[in-house]
């Protein structure tokens, strides 16, 4: 047998795909094409898997009319044969093919496979590194096969029901000039403009703007975005954005046009009926009950303000913090009297600390007053029994607490709610919570830096267009769409005046002539006719991994990057000859000239 005259021509080319034949096609001479998966040898005669991504098929091989075959694991076949029934003894109902077999009647190796570095199976335990080494076995296997078609015909979806809407689909550039998003950039030198660079664009924001200055009232991209910041399960360097922004729209235009095209595309891909509007909650709301401006609101276990309840007490450590312009707030752990031992208050207690708290005060209430942990003490009578009413708590709770500044009672809480919540397994599965946060705060300090920095980007308009007053309590028009604890995506009303974008960026500490120097262009398109608009970017690579159970967006992504940014496949980034340095104008540092490890990466 060889790779001969056949292949050459062509015959080997399929009538069907691997995971198409039934049993109404018994007795068909059929020809299939793909990659030997599972072979079993019955003494003469073989069974072999023959694999494509629509399924697998039985061949069955008799030497006696094949002549002698050697098949290997991965090699890429063509089989040429007929039809028949398993008989029902031998069904496989695992598979949609398990009815028929192949009888082979001529089997040609279309290419031979090394001996692969793992197996294709749907449930590898193999490290990550030797996955993304070898990604292009990798992705042969079933799951990623099925999540890259999923994200494939969710986009299609996504992308029809825009198009349904009346948005243009319209292409940015990807050589740039730097668009602000809060991370690195990427930069690009010139060959033609020694010394200068292109950075690739974070977000197609301000050339989206300028669309809408243009008069595309309606724009949408699937656009690929590229960050150089630290990366996690949810980050990757490049990844994929549902971007869009629309004309004489405000909020709630932008909210109904999203909560219209991901219905239908739930139900579209996943036959999943969505509500046909999502709950909106302010920000501040968002952080008071849940302490996250992401709350997963699958589960309770809400945050309570207790500073009344401090002040009427005679614990130090509350009244101080609430006297000192601190608060006092708790969280029930419902049933947690039991559940959670006095050992395992430590980590509790070490999770606190490293989230910012000095403490972590608790109390499992005992029947008649008192109870354990710290705060019993201070809590019998009625005072005790005011807390358990005001947290709606009963014996046999676990009540945790938290004194502090509102940043920080904030962050504990909401981070042991959600550490809490997975460790008790409170968290429902099966459910699609969306919400939209609004509201968001227009700026934030960076006590580091000594100034403002914007909570969302420097084009998000202000609840007050003058600007007036503290700007630690303006808020802003910006709002993100939150999936099970997940910031899904971010948008806003957008400053269409170019005197109140001037404002925002000498806020932001950006002066005039840093302005007209990397603004310019835009202060002028803002000065031409802009129309009020607003928009809004959903990150596809979080959607699609929360779609299909992923807490992870690598493995929706082809070729993902590693944590630490590097394809361990194609031993990206690399140095470059020095040539090629020198024709844009590039002299490395000396620590940057030593000669480089190839790329590894630890990933998590
Ligand atoms: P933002 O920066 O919030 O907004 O990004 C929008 C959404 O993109 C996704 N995302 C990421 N996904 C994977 N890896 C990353 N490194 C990464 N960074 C962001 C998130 C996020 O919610 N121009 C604005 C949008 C607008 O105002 O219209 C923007 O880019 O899901
Ligand atoms: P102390 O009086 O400092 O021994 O603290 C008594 C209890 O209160 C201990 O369990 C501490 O962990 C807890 N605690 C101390 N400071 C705080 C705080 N800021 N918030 C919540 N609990 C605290």
């Amino acid at each position: 047998m060889s790779t001969s005259q056949a292949a050459d021509r062509g015959e080997w080319r399929r009538t069907h795909t691997c995971g198409e034949l039934r049993g109404s096609d018994v007795g068909q001479a059929v020809r299939l094409n793909g990659w030997v998966d599972k072979r079993r040898d019955h003494g003469g005669i073989y069974f072999v898997d023959v694999r494509d991504r629509y399924g697998l098929c039985q061949v069955v091989i008799d030497e006696k009319q094949t002549g002698e075959v050697k098949l290997g694991p991965e090699d890429v076949v063509g089989v040429w044969g007929q039809v028949v029934a398993r008989g029902e003894d031998n069904c496989n109902t695992n598979i949609e093919t398990g009815e028929i077999e192949v009888l082979a009647e001529r089997i040609e190796v279309l290419s031979r496979s090394k001996v692969p570095p793992f197996e294709v199976i749907d449930n590898l335990d193999t490290a990550i590194e030797t996955r993304l080494r070898y990604r292009f076995v990798d992705l042969r296997r079933g799951p990623l096969q099925r999540n890259l078609a999923h994200r494939s015909a969710f986009i299609h979806a996504l992308r029809c029901a825009f198009m349904d809407e009346g948005f243009l689909e319209i292409e940015t550039p990807i050589l740039n000039r730097a668009t602000p998003e809060g991370a690195r950039d990427y930069l690009v030198p010139s060959r033609v403009h020694p010394g200068e660079f292109y950075a690739l664009p974070q977000s197609p924001q301000i050339f989206k703007q300028i669309l809408m200055i243009s008069g595309y009232d309606r724009y949408f991209q699937v656009a690929r975005c590229f960050r150089d910041e630290d990366l996690r399960a949810d980050r990757q360097p490049e990844f994929t954005q549902l971007d869009m922004e629309m004309s004489f729209v405000l909020e709630e235009d932008v909210f109904e046009i999203w909560e219209r095209a991901l219905v239908r595309t739930f139900r579209e891909t996943m036959a999943v009926d969505l509500p046909e509007s999502f709950p909106r909650m302010r920000w501040i709301e968002a952080m008071d009950r849940f302490g996250s401006d992401k709350p997963d609101t699958r589960f309770g276990m809400e945050l309570v303000a207790l500073n009344e309840w401090a002040l009427a007490g005679e614990f130090s450590v509350f009244r101080d913090s609430v006297e000192g312009g601190g608060r006092v707030m708790g969280i029930v752990v419902k049933g947690g009297a039991e559940k959670i031992s006095r050992g395992q208050m430590k980590p509790l207690e070490k999770k606190a600390r490293e989230a910012g708290a000095r403490g972590l005060a608790w109390w499992k209430p005992g029947l008649s007053g008192g109870g354990a942990g710290p705060l019993a003490r201070w809590c019998e009578g009625a005072h005790g029994e005011e807390l358990l009413k005001i947290m709606g708590a009963l014996e046999g709770d676990l009540l945790l607490f938290c004194a502090d500044s509102r940043q920080v009672t904030w962050r504990v809480l909401g981070e042991l709610r959600l550490s809490l919540a997975r460790q008790l397994d409170l968290i429902p599965s099966g459910r699609w919570d969306f919400l939209w946060v609004t509201h968001f705060p227009m700026f934030e300090r960076d006590e580091a830096a000594g100034r403002w920095t914007s909570s969302h980007h420097p084009f998000t308009a202000p609840e007050d267009w003058d600007l007036g007053g503290d700007p630690a309590q303006l808020d802003s028009r910006a709002y993100d769409l939150v999936l099970n604890g997940w910031e899904l995506g971010s948008g806003s009303v957008r400053i269409h005046r170019s005197d109140v974008q001037q404002k925002v960026f000498e806020l932001l500490g950006i002066g005039p002539e840093e302005q007209r120097q990397k603004f310019g262009f835009f202060l002028d398109a803002l000065a031409h006719g802009a129309p009020p608009h607003a928009g809004f970017a959903v990150g596809l690579d979080r959607l699609v991994a929360l779609t299909v159970g992923l807490d992870n967006i690598r493995d929706v992504i082809p070729f993902p990057k590693t944590t630490s940014a590097a394809d361990l496949m194609c031993q990206a980034p690399s140095s470059v000859p020095e040539a090629q340095l020198e024709e844009v104008h590039i002299q490395l540092r000396p620590e940057a000239r030593s000669p480089q490890e190839p790329p590894s990466g630890a990933d998590s």
